[in-house]
């Protein structure tokens, strides 16, 4: 089959590969048709996540047809139309039988890397580094999805792959932004980040209940789409932001701010951004926390900072000083999807939201190494693109 395989920075493939095989009997391979490059595949792309290898399978925002099941699967059958979570989770153990579907303690098949870096493991991936499974992504003609029993939401008749696509992760995780603040009437919710995850972020903060959003970014284009889901928008390029949200907020800063940024936010944005991003080019830092900073400055006291933008390692000058003398509250995950799936797909079919809104490209798997850069770049007002192998 094809499939966009990974082969250092900057470098994606589309070549041909080995077709999955049922290897579990709870195991079931789809047929892919339509899969989404993320923000955090781009951390892949711009090589800064550990234990890629060469010729990994790329990709975990996937849907299609299932056209095997292993033995043991009892709710797949040949020809379901699924939406496979990007988390895999058995579903039996303590986490996953809580709903940390993410925290899954029997998905990572070699746990021990994680657990030297982070303490514990949390679930396996698709097709996200050595650390997190190994497993094959979804970029491809074809997928094997592991606990198949578990995660895939079937898709009920009427609705396009468009609308229920990102139900794979961008919206659950938008949306599991805004669950994070505790959303009272009248709250103003500020937003860093206006990529894909930021985008479902806004729709979900008004889906509940928040009165004003805040968005923040620079590109023209997210700002402009932002704008449209009827976020206020600032530039961080143009305004001081702090300066701009104590003046929305009579002096106090926001309900709960949110993190839609992560690792890579960028370095010029402000110093210490630029500073982040040496320490990190000379090893002496993991990450560039510029956003996590400012949305703990702007949160008003005993808000909510809810971090939905992926970090990796150890985070230098956050403002803790900051955070535990105003009472803040952290609430940050990679999303429990699965948790979330039955609550959002309602949400599409009875037509609150139609995340098809954010797509702006639309490709075959051939056409995906220049995507990816195309979506890198942000040019050609590109942002979220979906390929149908
Ligand atoms: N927690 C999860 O489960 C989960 C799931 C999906 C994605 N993510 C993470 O969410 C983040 C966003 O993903 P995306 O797909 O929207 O990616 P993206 O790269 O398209 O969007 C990031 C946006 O942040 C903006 N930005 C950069 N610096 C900024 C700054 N200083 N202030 C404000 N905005 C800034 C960029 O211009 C860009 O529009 C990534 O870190 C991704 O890894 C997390
Ligand atoms: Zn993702
Ligand atoms: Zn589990």
């Amino acid at each position: 089959m094809k499939a966009l395989t990974w082969h250092g920075k900057h470098d994606i493939r589309c070549e041909s590969v080995p077709d999955p095989q049922i290897e579990e009997g709870r195991d079931a391979i789809i047929k892919v048709t339509a899969c989404a490059i993320c923000g955090s595949d781009l951390h892949l792309y711009n090589g800064i996540m550990p234990d890629m290898h060469s010729g990994d399978i790329m990709g975990h925002e996937t849907m299609g047809e299932v056209v095997e099941v292993g033995k043991d699967n009892k709710k797949l059958k040949v020809g379901d139309r699924v939406v496979v979570p990007f988390t895999i989770s058995c579903g039996e153990c303590f986490f996953c039988k809580r709903g940390f579907f993410s925290g899954c303690e029997r998905s990572n098949p070699d746990p021990s890397k994680a657990k030297k870096l982070w303490g514990s493991s949390p679930a396996g991936l698709f097709g996200y580094t050595h650390l997190l499974g190994g497993y094959s992504g979804g970029q491809a003609e074809y997928l094997r999805v592991p606990y198949a029993d578990v995660g895939p939401i079937k898709v009920p008749e009427g609705l396009t792959d468009e609308q229920v696509l990102f139900l794979s992760d961008i919206f659950p995780t938008g949306y599991m932004a805004a669950d994070f603040c505790n959303i009272q009437p009248g709250d103003t919710i500020a937003i860093w980040g206006c990529g894909p995850v930021g985008q479902m972020a806004i729709k979900s903060a008004f889906i509940l209940g928040a009165e004003r959003v805040i968005a923040i970014d620079t590109v023209p284009e997210r700002l402009a789409l932002a704008e449209r889901s009827a976020a206020i928008t600032l530039d961080y390029m143009d305004k001081d932001i702090y300066d701009r949200i104590m003046e929305l907020t009579n002096g106090r800063g926001a309900d709960a701010c949110i993190d839609a940024v992560g690792t890579e936010s960028d370095p010029s944005a402000s110093w210490d951004a630029r500073l982040d991003r040496i320490k990190v080019a000379t090893f002496m830092g993991t990450d560039r926390p510029h956003v996590l900073r400012q949305a703990i400055h702007c949160c008003r006291n005993f808000g909510t900072v809810s971090i939905v933008g992926v970090y990796g390692g150890f985070l230098d000058k956050i403002p803790m000083g900051s955070a535990i003398n105003r009472g803040l509250t952290f609430k940050m995950a990679q999303t429990p999807v699965q948790h979330y799936l039955p609550i959002l797909m309602d949400r599409i079919q009875n037509g609150e939201i139609d995340p098809s809104f954010i797509i702006t490209h639309t490709g075959s798997l051939e056409d995906g190494p220049d995507l990816y850069k195309t979506f890198l770049e942000k040019k050609d007002g590109c942002i979220k693109v979906v390929l149908k192998p």
